[in-house]
């Protein structure tokens, strides 16, 4: 993988944060609706799309697979242009783990398909047992070998299948395969995130019936399909980043970001933990706390508090008085950042699924190692609530999701750049 050299982000602390942000369109958001291109051949437009590495991977593997993508700033146009390959290169996906929901929409259009199996990554083993249970459901022969999945069939057949766990990636490549699945496929249990809503819209404009409800999703083998015309919402995640970011030093921000709705969750912590939010249909409005309190926070999937934000979460918590205790219940190891919080001198241990985070007075500036997208957005939130200087390598994680995230916190007042 590109390290970028060795590129690092440099953050004189503290930063007391003030003024407005935006935030791009939705990464996870787009992943699967650029795999669900594979479904059609009709042209698809796709608006809002991110300036990230992650999409450029998934770029590259729509057009080994036989797409045309134009990309114009935020505008992507993804047209047939070869005959559609059935073949998902290791290179890509070991790139970009998202990469496997093309499984879904190929198994629906080809009878044999090869997609590289992923592997772990740093959050955890990750495995992909339920995406490849509900494709053997819908008739889907399936072998490993060679680190390949191998699927096989003579045409889905729609099937109703129940997800042991509603996970995110299974709903997305489930829904996909059933489009071209014979008949009706019924997915109970499924993720009811806000970026798999907008997979099931995108579908839906495509001509796709989908019916939604609670968590179980009907999926109708659709008949001919129609060219879409889709804009993508905002990242919730971002959006998040930046509205923990504004708990930090008494912090005053106004974040961009109109789908408030997605992150309640997350708006409860922080005002458990003193925060002043206010939001409305333009965007949430923070004011942090002079002194931020404890709380308690468990992970769970949406509408849950994201997973995706506990580690920004726990930079925040270093400093809040007391204690509070942080439960991953999604991954098995996500707290790899903990470890470089603690040489910026934050008391936090790690019990079974637990963080405990004591709270201490003032973080320090350190020089301090992401391993993972959202655990170097913590530590980039950390050396804002810091006294001195903090240098964060291992970049390429923070820019996978966060576009502008340097300019973004430096046009709030941060003294933050990259070196
Ligand atoms: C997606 C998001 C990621 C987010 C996660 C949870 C994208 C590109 N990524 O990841 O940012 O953190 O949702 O909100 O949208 N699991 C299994 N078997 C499976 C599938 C999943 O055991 O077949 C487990 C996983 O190991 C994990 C949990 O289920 O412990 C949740 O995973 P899942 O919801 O599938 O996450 P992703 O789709 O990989």
């Amino acid at each position: 993988m590109n390290n970028n050299n060795g590129k690092k982000i440099i953050i004189e602390g503290p930063s007391v944060l003030k003024g407005k942000v935006d935030v791009s369109g939705s990464k996870n958001a787009v992943l699967p609706i650029l795999a669900a291109t594979l479904i059609t051949d009709e042209r698809c437009t796709v608006r809002n799309v991110p300036d990230l590495g992650d999409i450029s991977t998934m770029i590259s593997m729509l057009e080994i697979l036989g797409k045309k993508v134009n990309r114009e700033n935020s505008c992507v146009v993804i047209e047939p242009f070869k005959d559609l390959k059935g073949e998902a290169p290791y290179d890509l996906v070991k790139k970009l783990r998202a990469s496997i929901l093309v499984m879904g929409a190929l198994a629906g259009r080809k009878n044999k398909i090869r997609v590289a199996l992923p592997g772990g990554c740093a959050i955890g083993t990750r495995p992909i047992d339920l995406h490849l249970k509900g494709l053997r459901k819908m008739g889907a022969e399936i072998s490993v070998s060679g680190g390949f999945v191998n699927l096989r069939s003579r045409g889905l057949a729609g099937a109703t299948i129940y997800l042991d766990y509603p996970s995110v990636g299974a709903t997305e490549n489930l829904v996909m395969a059933a489009c071209h699945a014979k008949g009706r496929s019924i997915i109970e249990n499924t993720a009811r995130e806000p970026e798999v809503m907008q997979l099931v819209d995108f579908l839906k404009e495509m001509g796709v019936r989908i019916e939604v409800s609670g968590n179980t999703l009907t999926v109708y083998e659709s008949g001919k399909l129609k060219p879409v015309d889709f804009t993508v919402m905002d990242d919730r995640i971002q959006a998040g980043t930046y509205l923990v970011a504004g708990g930090i030093n008494g912090s005053q921000v106004e974040i961009g970001f109109k789908d408030s709705w997605s992150l309640e969750a997350v708006i409860e912590k922080m005002i458990e933990c003193g925060a002043d939010i206010r939001t409305d249909t333009g965007g949430i409005y923070i004011k942090g706390p002079d002194a931020l309190k404890s709380t308690e926070v468990r992970t769970s999937p949406y509408p849950g508090f994201p997973t995706d934000l506990q580690a920004p979460f726990i930079s925040l918590l270093a400093t809040a008085s007391g204690v509070s205790v942080i439960t991953e219940e999604i991954f098995e190891s996500r707290y790899l950042h903990c470890a470089e919080l603690m040489r910026m001198g934050a008391e936090i241990e790690i019990k079974g699924h637990s963080a405990i985070v004591t709270g201490v007075r003032g973080l320090s500036g350190a020089p301090v190692t992401a391993q993972d997208l959202r655990g170097g957005a913590s530590l980039i939130l950390a050396g804002l609530a810091a006294e001195g200087r903090t240098e964060v390598s291992g970049v390429y994680h923070i820019e996978r999701g966060y576009e502008n995230i340097v300019e973004n916190l430096r046009n709030l007042g941060a003294n933050i750049w990259e070196e």
